[in-house]
């Protein structure tokens, strides 16, 4: 008999080229675990529906979880004739019960199967994510603690435009994740539906019961279309543009620190242990896990791309391609997890080098938008006063001097001055979600809170 699960129909071997080029177990085996979850649930929905004996979907339950042990152990021999994963451990389950084995994939087939372990699979990524971002958000949250009391410049453009307190700063990276982790959870409710029972396509003649497999694999709810079911990799699309985010707000953040530790700018101390040096410049102490983070964020991006393009022209139902997806989507995953992971205790363990910081934060006018709303509240139109602190600011560049440096004359309203120097601008603002003081230290609260 052929080792093919699907060798009836055909008279010869398959070509060992075309054996080589089909297979998918060198990148599917790392299913295994999900496979053999699918697998047990649905032939204990088999015995609930009479299609096995008790004793059979025992045997199956049983011989799964050794086959999983076995594969734990690394003694699974894989072989691409075999193709992928769900066909070696349907074989080697043969091996172990004979018929009672080859009844295992009644009412199913690999197109319903792929899918459910794929889904089982994200499901457990989304979650091992989310722990990843929480801890990588708890790390901001405790910078932001720890330097709560400095003064940054903030930057549009690159340029700096007004004080922010460091908690705003590193609280705003919390924002980013928080949405990254709700955007996750969104996606799972999607992952979360059962595709197992729609078969081949058309669903099945036999008496299944979707609703018992549902409740078994903790599924939310049971896809209704068996047609779409075999089509649909959009989960895996909405993980990778998940992905892509948490890749894209990593990179920018790399970016800023890798331009934070350079000489020139020199807010930062970053740890040795995340740093590495030079084989010829003996000075040298490089950020290359940030750049590689920057690096890495095209690999993600480029994976839903692949996913996009793979699914574009596709007509239902299952087609070959799909097999596809897994390269795209492990790559995705295991290139953000790896990023998350190193991120959160580099950011624990950098320090702002406050000194550097205080001594260039009355340079760049960050005072200039305070001392424009102070004269706003005292009744000059908002373009007037933008003119008014426009010029001084220009005669600033002529005497080579801080706002704070002119004569009052020059000043519209002499007691305006009040507003000038970066710590009376910081403590000027007042608006819900500015950098107020009370403001930040309320968010600080709840950060800590919620992340508890
Ligand atoms: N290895 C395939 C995949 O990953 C299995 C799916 C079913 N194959 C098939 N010829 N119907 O997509």
């Amino acid at each position: 008999m052929s080792q093919k699960t699907w060798g009836g129909r055909f008279s010869g071997g398959t070509d060992s080229r075309v054996e080589a080029f089909t297979e998918s177990i060198s990148f599917d085996k790392r299913l295994y675990r999900h496979d053999i979850q699918g697998s047990q649930a649905h032939a204990r929905m088999l015995a609930e529906v009479g299609m096995l004996t008790a004793q059979e979907a025992e045997q199956i339950v049983r011989a799964l979880d050794d086959i999983g042990a076995d594969i734990d152990a690394g003694k699974m021999e894989y072989k691409i004739s075999l193709e992928d994963i769900h066909t070696h451990i349907e074989r080697a389950l043969i091996a172990k019960l004979g018929d009672t084995g080859r009844k295992l994939h009644t009412g199913r087939s690999r197109n319903d199967q792929v899918v459910t372990d794929l889904k089982l699979w994200t499901r457990d990524a989304i979650d091992e994510l989310d722990s990843l971002l929480t801890e990588l958000q708890r790390s901001f949250v405790e910078s932001a603690e720890r330097e709560r009391g400095v003064i940054l410049p903030g930057y549009t453009h690159l340029q700096r435009a007004q004080p922010v307190l460091a908690a705003h700063y590193f609280l705003a990276y919390a924002e980013k994740f928080q949405r990254d982790r709700e955007r996750l959870a969104d996606c799972r409710k999607r992952v979360n539906v059962l595709p197992l029972g729609a078969a081949a396509l058309a669903g099945t003649s036999l008496p299944i019961d979707r609703e018992s497999v549902r409740a078994k694999l903790a599924f939310d709810s049971v896809a209704r279309n068996s047609l779409d079911v075999s089509s649909d990799r959009d989960f895996a699309l909405e993980f990778v543009f998940c992905l892509s985010l948490v890749a894209a707000h990593l990179s920018g953040w790399a970016e800023e620190w890798v331009i934070w530790s350079t000489t020139e700018f020199n807010f930062l101390e970053l740890p040795d242990a995340f740093c590495t040096g030079s084989s010829i410049m003996p000075h040298k102490k490089n950020p290359d896990v940030l750049e590689l983070t920057r690096g890495k964020t095209g690999r993600v991006i480029g994976a839903l791309q692949q996913l996009f393009l793979l699914v574009k022209g596709l007509p239902l139902a299952y087609n070959r391609d799909l097999q596809e997806d897994k390269t795209a989507l492990f790559d995705a995953f295991d290139t953000v997890q790896g990023c998350v992971a190193v991120a959160a205790p580099l950011v624990s363990q950098t320090k702002l080098r406050r000194e550097v910081i205080a001594a260039r934060i009355e340079d760049g006018f960050l005072d200039a938008t305070t001392l424009m709303e102070a004269l706003i509240a005292r009744g000059v139109p908002m373009r007037s006063a933008h003119e008014v602190v426009g010029n001084l600011v220009r005669e600033c560049e002529q005497r080579k001097c801080r706002l704070a440096d002119l004569p009052a004359e020059l000043f519209p309203a002499p007691e305006v001055k009040a507003a000038l120097g970066v710590a009376n601008s910081l403590a000027a603002f007042r608006s819900y979600g500015s950098t107020a003081p009370a403001e930040v230290e309320r968010q600080l609260g709840e950060w800590k809170e919620r992340l508890k």
